[in-house]
């Protein structure tokens, strides 16, 4: 006999960041949608972004910013998409100041915009200097007339004749069942699973899990992005230091004043995944050091840094830093409807994967892909009649697995095959109980999700050996 009450809804949007309130923003009022989030609403990536949101909005045209994100991206990219969402970005800019953002001005009243790695020009939206995503999100959350259900994970998805009806979970520790005429994952990123990471820690990838286990489609899981400055001290990492800063004149250096990116075309501007690869290497010799000293308005304009700098008793002029995990640019395979390849079933944000990033995500693109693919995605979601749930929705004894953190080692900024494969194997190895509830199901996932990782790392470096073999063969 079951004790849990299913909660009947139209739409159950999974993640509360900014691609899941866009959503529900955009989604008409009289529909009956609930958002869940795993932690509090407040607890997501988007939340904590510092740069801003690129947009063209003041420029003639987007044909720049499309050139720019489709040459960081180095390939993997779906042109269609990269022309759609920047060519709707020109439109993002007033719509979100219609929902009461402010963003940043000069004296003169001009748009006060940053410039971040591998853009060709200044157009990054920022508001309150590096707090724009806590900015954008209150602002955003405080218009939502969809309830938001705090403190709920989401352990699987139900099908009814291979289409997605629901969703069962926890909130708190008590069993929770969802019926749903469309199921929206915006469960964010990966960074959660690993120590140096910028996320949100409650983010651990648990989207992909649940799409893989109705059988959707995944696709580039091997590119994960690691942002090349988070804030060390003694040793311990201390999250995101904003690439905006180097926008402003902040640069890299060793510890006798050498500049780390001296010998790039576009110095301490390069593309991010260049940045962190050549961090990486300096690295393994000696310190990289972030001088902010030529910054002007470093009070003002970073307050989020100079706070952090603060809190730790250190100067904010020559701050220690080391890569870590930021964003992961493939995911759950989409259309531009967010439609995923099994029925019911919707992705957006970072847990989608739209073809805009390719294998290097382009600064400030990612607020931009939330806004506008929620808004895209609720405007022409049609709902199919709703299924009923299948029988026995929770199972009355699950296994038990352990994951030891070390897994985590084998996705660094430089991969290797057989450390890739060796720790896939560990896995296999695991010791298993049996045990029922929440964490057991969490771990379940995240055991999931870190396999799904492991193995499109793998394919990465496979697809990267048959490139090259390519390239080798039509040169000789
Ligand atoms: C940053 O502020 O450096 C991060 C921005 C982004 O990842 O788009």
């Amino acid at each position: 006999m079951s004790l849990h009450k299913t909660e009947e809804v139209d739409v159950l949007i999974i993640g509360t960041g900014l691609a899941a309130v866009s959503v529900a923003l955009h989604l008409p009022a009289d529909l009956n949608v609930i958002l869940v989030s795993k932690g509090t609403r407040t607890e997501t990536n988007s939340m904590r972004a510092q740069g801003g949101i690129a947009s063209a909005y003041l420029e003639a045209d987007h044909v720049s910013h499309q050139a720019d994100t489709k040459q960081a991206a180095k390939g993997r990219t779906d042109e269609t998409m990269i022309s759609f969402i920047t060519a709707t970005g020109k439109q993002v800019i007033p719509e979100l100041e219609a929902f009461g953002v402010r963003f940043d001005r000069q004296v003169t009243g001009a748009y006060a915009l940053g410039q971040e790695g591998a853009h060709s020009r200044p157009r990054i939206f920022h508001s309150g200097g590096d707090r724009t995503g806590e900015r954008i999100m209150t602002q955003l959350l405080q218009q939502l007339v969809h309830p938001v259900i705090e403190d709920t994970v989401i352990t699987e998805l139900l099908t009814n004749r291979q289409q997605v009806v629901g969703a069962r979970g926890y909130r708190g520790q008590k069993p929770v069942v969802f019926s749903a005429r469309a199921v929206i994952l915006a469960t964010g990123g990966i960074g959660g699973l690993f120590t140096a990471s910028t996320n949100e820690p409650s983010l651990t990838g648990d989207g992909l899990a649940l799409a893989a286990q109705v059988g959707a489609g995944l696709s580039d899981l091997g590119y994960i992005q690691h942002h090349p400055t988070i804030l060390l001290h003694d040793g311990v990492s201390h999250g995101l230091i904003t690439e905006a800063l180097r926008g402003a004149g902040a640069f890299l250096m060793t510890a006798d004043g050498r500049r780390v990116m001296a010998d790039h075309p576009q110095g301490d501007l390069a593309a991010r995944d260049e940045v962190a690869m050549r961090i990486t290497t300096v690295r393994e010799r000696e310190a990289v050091y972030l001088n902010t000293t030529p910054v002007e308005h470093l009070q003002t304009h970073f307050p989020t840094f100079v706070e952090k700098c603060e809190i730790l008793n250190i100067s904010p002029d020559i701050v220690e830093v080391t890569t870590g995990v930021h964003f992961l640019m493939g995911g759950i395979k989409t259309d531009r409807l967010g439609r995923t390849t099994v029925p019911g079933l919707y992705a957006v944000g970072e847990v989608a994967s739209t073809g805009l990033h390719g294998k290097n995500r382009l600064a400030s693109n990612s607020l931009l892909e939330c806004f506008v693919m929620g808004k895209e995605l609720a405007l022409r979601l049609q709902l199919p009649p709703r299924l009923p749930l299948p029988e026995n929705q929770f199972k009355e004894d699950e296994e038990k697995v352990a994951l030891d953190p070390s897994w985590t080692e084998a996705l660094a900024v430089h991969l290797d095959e057989t450390v890739l494969k060796q720790t896939l194997e560990t896995f296999k190895n695991q010791p298993e109980e049996r045990a029922t509830g929440r964490d057991a199901e969490l771990r379940r996932l995240h055991l999931m999700t870190a396999k799904l990782l492991l193995e499109g790392a793998i394919q990465r470096l496979k697809g990267d050996r048959q490139h090259e073999q390519m390239v080798s063969t039509t040169t000789a």
